[in-house]
């Protein structure tokens, strides 16, 4: 979603800004700005709706890149997208520019009980806050002071990372935050403040993460951060492991493919993290797995892609762990809390580790006391933080906003560690080992993949994947990612429903993939896909080995049947990326999505 990125006491700032910008992009916007100073009074403020590179091309133009400055891409919520509401947002005296990522909860309040003389220029609650800012300021209050009282005017479920800069103080930056993340960037040639470390690291790789409630004040050679209670703290520094390569495409046309082809990779990278040379079980402390064991119930909570790996997860825990899991809907379970069992045990999975709706209900079940451990991809996010347990899913850095490699992540992971607590039955390491190899063997045969998104999808508006059991569960993970990126309205269907309304649909041509992977229901879904192509359905059957049939449109290579939808995702991830490719769209950043959902 929204991105902060700021910099203080470097040669150029512009060319950081940009660049910081450029690898926010991955994360989801609709407009750009910058504001630039330079200490002598020269200044420049900059804002373009649509890509960061038509912001470049602008700020290019007009010439000046400063030695500090803010910039940010937003993602609308409070107004449309235009340039008016575009941040950096500025006080009508022209002192101060602010930019915002979160939502102020009483912004409509505190223009009308403090802002009534004030012309507002655009529909944002961020310019609500600025404004604050420079009331206070000319009623005689220092910078941070006024920023301060402005913060402590925000109703109490307001989130925000600001970041500010005051004209009149051109090297300083003013940051805070409240449930968004935000973090200091530390260098000898100038300090950064940035929303995602990833985005500074042309500049530093040590970084400051700083806490809910954190005010920091960021000059070039010097930071100073208050906590909640306006104490001076020593917030220790990371440094970023990640290679600057990491986040680049390299020869790849887009990060979704090779994503996807990463995740054989990815996979290799797990096991070797979890499993010990002989096999042993490793990086799971027994902290987690005996207060997993001490609970009655597990509940796994998620959204989007990482509530289908958790639909997955639920079986290894159920089979293995012997433990009942339930999976939530994070959005859902934030307002409409079920009935708890006695000891319950919560597992929150995400990518981001930052998703808002997930957030809501680790507060909410952390106000109850219960136990909560957090996987994750983005280690050090709000999520992992603020859990009392926390993994990781070593994905590496995912950029499109299709997830894939961490869907399988999150699998494996979850089957890891539900074998750390029960028994699998099998050689779990050696049986990655081959889910592995196999995923790299479906990887290499995309043109297969090309060739079914051609025939089934060219005209499509709309698909359906079906599965039973396991393959269920990936089958809606599978129509997410179709729908997602190339807008063809897919479903994904527990195939026995079918008859009960959703056959209706199918007529000439409709294509619907079956997935079909699951000994015990192998034959009904057989029997499901034949009722939907007497109906005219285009059928395509991707079958795991043992249960492969002439015909089908693809065999997928066989492994524990458990772990089946490591790789019955592989061909609904690659149609995906196909048939938006043909669809000549922007396969890694689909219309109106974000990355990282910051925002409920
Ligand atoms: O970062 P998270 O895993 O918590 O994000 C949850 C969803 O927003 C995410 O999985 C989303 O559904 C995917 N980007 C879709 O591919």
């Amino acid at each position: 979603m929204c991105g902060i990125v700021g910099v203080t006491g470097v040669s150029k700032a512009l060319p950081y800004l940009l660049q910081g910008l450029q690898k926010l992009e991955y994360r989801g916007y609709d407009s750009a700005g910058v504001y630039l100073t330079d200490g002598a009074g020269q200044d420049a403020f900059i804002k373009e709706k649509g890509r960061v590179s038509q912001l470049a091309a602008k700020a290019e133009k007009n010439g000046f890149e400063g030695t500090a400055g803010i910039a940010h891409t937003r993602w609308a919520t409070h107004g449309n997208v235009s340039i008016e509401n575009a941040h950096p947002q500025k006080s009508a005296d022209n002192r101060f520019y602010l930019v915002h990522n979160g939502v102020i909860e009483n912004y409509q309040e505190l223009k009308d009980i403090y802002l009534n003389n004030v012309t507002l220029v655009s529909q944002t609650d961020t310019e609500i806050a600025v404004q604050l800012v420079a009331k206070f300021a000319a009623e005689g209050m220092t910078t941070e002071a006024a920023f301060r009282k402005m913060i402590s005017l925000l109703a109490g479920n307001s989130a925000y990372g600001f970041l500010l800069i005051d004209q009149q103080e051109p090297e300083t930056l003013y940051a805070a935050k409240k449930k968004s993340p935000l973090l200091v960037g530390l260098s000898d040639h100038g300090n950064a403040v940035t929303s995602d470390a990833t985005a500074m690291i042309d500049l530093t790789k040590e970084f400051i993460d700083l806490q809910d409630g954190d005010l920091a004040i960021v000059k070039p050679d010097q930071v100073t951060i208050y906590d909640e209670q306006e104490q001076k703290v020593d917030r220790p520094s990371f440094t970023l492991t990640i290679d600057p390569e990491d986040t680049d495409k390299g020869a790849y046309p887009y990060y979704m493919l090779k994503e996807i082809d990463e995740q054989a990779v990815v996979t290799r990278k797990i096991a070797g993290h979890y499993f010990g040379e002989n096999g042993e079980l490793q990086g799971i402390g027994c902290a987690i797995t005996d207060k997993m064991a001490e609970a009655d119930r597990l509940y796994i909570v998620a959204a989007g892609t990482s509530y289908h790996a958790g639909l997955v997860g639920k079986r290894y825990f159920e089979q293995w762990a012997n433990l009942p899991t339930e999976v939530h809907i994070a959005s859902e379970f934030a307002y409409d809390q079920p009935k708890l069992s006695d000891k319950p045990f919560f597992i929150f999975l995400s990518q981001s580790g930052e998703t808002a709706d997930s957030r809501e209900v680790l507060d909410n079940i952390k106000k109850q006391g219960y136990p909560a451990l957090t996987i994750a991809n983005v280690m050090n996010s709000t999520l992992t933080r603020e859990a009392d347990f926390a993994l990781p899913l070593l994905a590496g850095p995912e950029i499109a906003v299709a997830s894939t490699k961490a869907y399988t992540a999150q699998i494996l992971v979850q089957a890891i560690l539900a074998s750390a607590l029960g028994e699998p039955g099998f050689d779990l390491k050696a049986e990655l080992a081959k889910v592995a190899v196999e995923i790299q063997a479906i990887t290499d045969e995309k043109e297969v993949f090309q060739q079914i998104a051609a025939d089934a999808l060219t005209d499509q508006r709309s698909a359906f994947y079906l599965g039973r059991g396991l393959d269920a569960a990936v089958a809606l993970e599978a129509a997410l990612k179709l729908k997602e990126i190339s807008y063809i309205q897919t479903e994904g269907f527990a195939a026995g429903e079918l008859k009960h309304g959703t056959i209706s649909l199918i007529e000439e041509g409709t294509p619907v993939f079956a997935l079909l992977t699951q000994s015990k229901t192998a034959g009904l879904l057989r029997g499901e896909v034949a009722q939907v192509a007497a109906r005219g359905a285009k059928t395509f059957i991707f079958a795991s080995k043992d249960l492969a049939k002439e015909g089908d449109a693809f065999v997928l290579p066989q492994v524990q049947e458990l772990l089946m939808p490591l790789l019955a995702v592989i061909p609904a991830q690659l149609i995906a990326y196909y048939a938006t490719l043909a669809r000549d769209l922007d396969v890694d950043r689909p219309r109106n999505l974000a990355k990282s959902v910051t925002v409920q």
